[in-house]
């Protein structure tokens, strides 16, 4: 008689398609979780594991999904530039970013994708009900992070956006590379003080590493100039509530934490690899359930 334990073991077979992320490190990946909690409540033929490998193995590592028909891939730092290299198609977005994350394997055809800065927007909007065509948006940083979100930002429509940076002359380069695309501009960031008036502005975006575990009393906009009207948005997720989003709760400000980017950059990769509609509640679930086994 099958005991409860043995029933549960999935059936995995040459016919399962097989998904997994790269990276190094990649130990504390919370994607293998996610993925195979949305893999079952879809009811898909999956599983997604994790490899864990080095730059000099990675042209290796996607020679070996080639031969073993693994059916997608996430890649993560530092493999997000140099894996264009080894594929045969980049879409558009990767293609402008420069970046890939998400690798679809479609009959040996290597595609490259960034759902990055798309599963950013997503999550702003879904989360936080905005009109983007609507929205005066700030992003504070001038780094890769804010040039995906730049990118995706302009591509949703955005009203109007501006980059504020440390080093105003990198904020200035992205603008000159995406003006076409619509209406972006640049200004400084001084001792944590973007150059524009607040009152012009309805979301500000931190793309910068301040707050981010374990430098979590740090912060890349001074509270002085968070205001009630504005959504403040952090794409660090750990901690969920970084030290800017507590300052933006303090004086009234809505919020949206950076669990929601980390969650539909994975929805996007797996609606490309199974054509299935992610179930993105149970992918929240899955991880926010991680990150509380931890603490
Ligand atoms: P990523 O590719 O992950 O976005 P990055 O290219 O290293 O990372 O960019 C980091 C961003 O954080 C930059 O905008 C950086 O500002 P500078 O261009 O002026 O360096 C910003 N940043 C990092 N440390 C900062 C600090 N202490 N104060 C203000 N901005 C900081």
């Amino acid at each position: 008689m099958p005991d409860k334990q043995s029933s549960k073991v999935p059936v995995l077979t040459s016919e399962t398609a097989v998904m997994a992320v790269i990276g190094d490190p990649i130990r504390h990946s919370k994607s293998p979780l996610m993925h195979n909690a949305a893999l079952a409540a879809s009811e898909c033929d999956g599983v997604y594991t994790a490899f864990h490998v080095l730059p000099e193995q990675l042209g290796e590592a996607i020679a070996g999904m080639r031969a073993l028909g693994i059916r997608g891939m996430n890649v993560t730092i530092p493999h997000k530039e140099n894996v264009i290299a080894h594929l045969d198609q980049i879409d558009n977005h990767a293609r402008m970013i420069g970046a890939v994350n998400t690798i679809v394997n479609d009959n040996g055809t290597l595609i490259g994708y960034n759902t990055d800065g798309p599963g950013y927007v997503r999550s702003l909007i879904e989360e936080t009900g905005i009109d983007l065509e609507e929205a005066r948006v700030l992003l504070i940083g001038a780094g890769g992070a804010a040039r995906g979100l730049a990118y995706a930002l302009l591509h949703g429509g955005v009203k109007q956006l501006v980059i504020a940076n440390r080093t105003a002359d990198r904020a200035e380069r992205i603008v000159d590379e995406l003006h076409s695309i619509g209406n972006i501009e640049a200004t400084a960031l001084i001792d944590g003080i973007p150059q524009v008036k607040p009152d012009q502005v309805d979301v500000i975006i931190n793309t910068t590493s301040l707050g981010m575990h374990p430098n979590v009393e740090e912060m890349s906009v001074q509270a002085s100039y968070l205001m009630p009207h504005m959504i403040v948005s952090d794409i660090i997720y750990n901690p969920l509530e970084t030290k800017l989003l507590a300052a933006a709760k303090a004086v009234g400000a809505r919020t949206h934490s950076g669990l929601g980017m980390f969650v539909y950059q994975g929805a996007i990769a797996f609606e490309l690899w199974t054509g299935k509609k992610a179930p993105t509640e149970v992918m929240r679930d899955a991880v926010l359930r991680a990150m509380q086994e931890v603490r």
